[in-house]
This record gives C-alpha cells, structure tokens and sequence, in this order.
C-alpha cells in the first residue's frame, strides 16, 4: 500500500510506515504540486498544519484512500466534511504534545509580562545605561487573573502548571467542564466577563468558523487595560490588525504570539512592537514531543490501513 507523506515526518514515525508500506515523500519545502502528482494511487495521505487537504485532493487521491493522518492537534488544514462524506477517517496527535505547548504558553505569558525579549534586545544592543530604580518595570504572574480561552488538554495543563504562582484562574469552554472547573479551581465565565477580569488571557481553541477572529477590535477593546494575550492555538483566532491596534493604542499592554494569520508571513507591524514577543510556530516542538507525535501519526495510519479503528481519530 502507498502512503505519501505531504511534507516530512520524523523518523520515529516515518521508519515505522517505511517498515510497513511504500512512502514517497515529498519534502521541505512544501510542493502542492508535487502533492498532487504523488496522492494519485495513495491510501494513506500524512499532512500538517501547513498542508490543506481539500475535496480536489482526496479525489485525486482517489478511491483507495483510507485515512489522512494529520502531524499536528490542530486539523482546521483538513475539510473533515469532505473526508466524512467520502467514509474515510482523518486523525490527529492530541495528548502527546499538550504539555509542550502548555509550557511554552506559560512562558510566553513569563517572556511578554517582564519585558524579556525587549529588554535582552536593549542590552544587545549596547543601550542598558546601568540599573534604574523604576526601569523596565514588568507585572508579575503571582496574584495576576489568567483567562484561559479554551479549557480543554493544553488549558488545563496551562492551568496545572500555574498552580505554583497563585493565580486566579478563569476560564471559558462550550461546554460546562464542571468536573475540571472544580479540579483546578477555575471559574466558568463568559468571553466578555473572562476578558473584564483577566490580566493574561491565552487562547486554546480549535480553530473552527465560530473561533475564528474571536478575538478582534470589539472584544478586545472589553479587555482590562494592561492586559497581556498569549496565542499557542491558532493565529486565525485573531484579527491580527485589531490586535496591533490594541497593542499600540491599549488596551493591551503585550502579547506573546506562536501563530500567525499566514504563517509564515508575520506583519511588519507586530515585528516593529516592542511589546510583542513573537516565537515561530515551536507550541510542540521539543525532540520527544515531536516524536511523540510522529509515532502516533504513523500508528494512525497503520491501524487504519490494517482495518482497525485509529487511535486517535477526529473523522
Ligand atoms: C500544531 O500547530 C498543532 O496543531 O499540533
């Protein structure tokens, strides 16, 4: 059986579907065309955040293809109707990455509220004239309100990790989350209400048609002045113009960003703020976190082409 693998995969995945079927990989950088040629034939398809799997796509495939098996949590690349409608199973790496991308959360919530990347730039650059008493001031996460958007895994591990700085820790979700809400001590607020109180707010929603710009110049502007936004989901989730307005003119006081609306593009504007702290897309990116992943993206695929139910299915 052939699988293509869009883009690359690391070899904890990889050698385990080269052990069991033909791959043909296509390689960095991303060649859509390439994708094309090669998903013709393919029962299984391995994508990534940076692949789109559209209805062109599994039809070109044709009609051999079983499964699509995404390297990531995240499966807004996919059209899941389009694999629904078609009886085939699309699947994802959840659980393997959560406490990755919750640290990394935290420490951009850390790197954005004491200033640290602006301020190390300040030092690069031969500008720190010496200790002042009232320089560089930043805010502390201890005693701070954090408003997490989204309380599902990598919420609540964001939220278990902020166990040590005292926090008050609100939240919002579809669902009522009773159970975890009493867990972790976290109240259930509204959007509105969360962004009123919160002194950080981080974001961890799929992104879907209903999250998508959630985050723009209306509900920013309910946000606590001096509030700090933290982004490790997805960069669509914000209107990215009302955030740099939000960050120039209040009332945010920074943002840490991992995603972006068109990745890789990062605007200028975000890039000249001295109070954003930008890192490229690493939420799950440590060695054993993205191998984790690989692995679990190659026995996807191998227990769909050997008849079984994927481990972690989302189609
Ligand atoms: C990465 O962006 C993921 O969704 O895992």
């Amino acid at each position: 059986m052939k699988v293509v693998v869009a883009r690359t995969l690391p070899a904890a995945g990889l050698q385990k579907l080269t052990e069991r079927f033909d791959v043909e990989v296509g390689g960095l950088p991303f060649d859509r065309q390439w994708l094309y040629e090669h998903a013709a034939g393919a029962h299984a398809i391995v994508a990534d955040p940076t692949v789109p799997v559209q209805r062109d796509l599994l039809d070109r495939a044709g009609d051999q293809l079983k499964v699509v098996s995404n390297f990531a949590v995240g499966f807004d690349n996919i059209d899941t109707e389009a694999v629904r409608e078609r009886g085939l199973r699309a699947t994802n790496t959840p659980n393997v990455l959560t406490n990755a991308t919750a640290e990394l959360a935290v420490a951009l919530m850390q790197a954005a509220g004491r200033r640290i990347v602006e301020t190390d730039g300040i030092f690069r650059r031969g500008e720190w004239v010496g200790w002042e008493p009232e320089q560089f001031l930043g805010r502390e996460l201890s005693g701070a309100t954090v408003g997490l958007v989204g309380f599902g895994r990598i919420g609540q591990r964001v939220a278990e990790l902020l166990t040590g700085f005292e926090v008050e820790l609100v939240f919002t979700d579809a669902q009522p989350m009773d159970e975890a809400a009493a867990r972790h001590g976290a109240q259930r607020l509204d959007l509105d209400e969360l962004l009123a109180v919160s002194d950080y707010v981080s974001l961890h929603v799929n992104l879907t048609p209903e999250t998508k710009h959630m985050v723009n110049a209306e509900t920013l502007a309910r946000c606590k002045p001096g509030a700090i936004l933290v982004n490790t989901c997805r960069g669509s989730v914000v209107d990215t113009a009302a955030l740099v307005d939000a960050l120039k003119n209040g009332p945010l006081a920074a943002a840490g960003l991992d995603v972006y609306e068109n990745e890789p593009a990062v605007p200028e504007d975000l890039v000249q703020l001295p109070n954003t702290v930008l890192v490229p897309h690493v939420g799950s990116a440590t060695r054993a976190t993205r191998d984790a992943m690989a692995t679990l993206c190659a026995d996807n695929v191998i227990a769909v082409l050997s008849g079984e139910d994927p481990p972690t299915p989302v189609v």
